[in-house]
């Protein structure tokens, strides 16, 4: 499917992308590929997790020939970018914390704080740390990396119910920095929550990356007004992803799912 976009992330995260990326391809076929035999990537060895990320897309860009690959997830993209564009013959867009946005948001002239909200490994990646010194030099950045809530935006997928746990995990955090109003989600997991996190916590803006690498996909590769509209589910190992397909009907019908093996 030379025409088609994939859409890369270890679980249900990739899901905040597909939906900025749908709203920018209307027509497009879209593949939705999770790589939950790996899942969660937040707290791996890097190089075993660069190595990972770059077989399971080649594999299915071999399988599928997609047109581009977005790589929906801070954590692959804060590491692994480089080697992908590297093995594979198709343009890559790729997911990092909003930091730069965040960043102009405050005069240079004062110190603000901003909060950075993502996987423990985007946490401390040199990356993260090149963007803060780059575009927010001049902000306190509070960093806080946290697999929980990777599993909470997992089980907002599922149907299962999640407002304690987002409000006990959260809520200490957000109370000792009362002067950060502007919280960055640096993991493509946490704007599933969004709809949660506006309603405990409306006075923070929450921002992401996923409108921006949208339009960044639409610069690379026009929308095709006469495709498909359809999406294809692919993950790895043998376990079929609860909740993934119910969700993604949504954007489109969904007529593909298989397990990359
Ligand atoms: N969705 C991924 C990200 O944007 C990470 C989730 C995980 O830990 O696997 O970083």
């Amino acid at each position: 499917m030379a025409d088609s976009i994939l859409i890369f992330d270890s679980g249900v995260g990739g899901l905040s992308v597909l939906a900025q990326v749908r709203a920018q391809f209307p027509e497009t076929c879209l593949n939705y590929l999770m790589d939950a035999e790996m899942f969660p990537y937040g707290n791996r060895d890097d190089d075993q997790l660069a190595k990972r990320i770059v077989d399971v897309c080649v594999r299915a860009c071999d399988k599928y020939s997609p047109a581009l690959l977005v790589l929906a997830c801070n954590t692959a993209s804060t590491l692994a970018l480089p080697q992908l564009r590297t093995a594979l013959n198709i343009p890559v867009v790729g997911v990092v914390p909003a930091i730069r946005v965040a960043g102009e948001r405050y005069s240079k002239d004062s110190m603000s704080t901003f909060g950075l909200l993502a996987t423990p490994a985007t946490i401390r990646r040199p990356y993260t740390d090149k963007l803060i010194n780059d575009f927010a030099s001049h902000c306190h950045v509070q960093r806080f990396g946290s697999k929980e809530l990777v599993t909470i935006a997992e089980q907002k997928i599922r149907g299962e119910p999640i407002d304690q746990a987002l409000q006990d995990h959260l809520e200490p955090w957000l109370q000792q920095n009362p002067t950060m109003k502007t919280v960055v989600l640096g993991c493509t997991h946490f704007p599933l929550l969004r709809d949660e996190l506006e309603a405990y916590w409306p006075d923070i803006d929450w921002i992401d990356s996923g409108e921006a690498v949208a339009r960044q996909a639409l610069r690379i590769f026009p929308a095709d007004p006469a495709g498909k509209q359809t999406i294809h589910l692919i993950w790895t190992g043998s376990k079929r992803p609860e909740g993934v397909s119910q969700y993604l009907s949504q954007f489109g019908q969904v007529v593909l799912e298989a397990s990359l093996e």
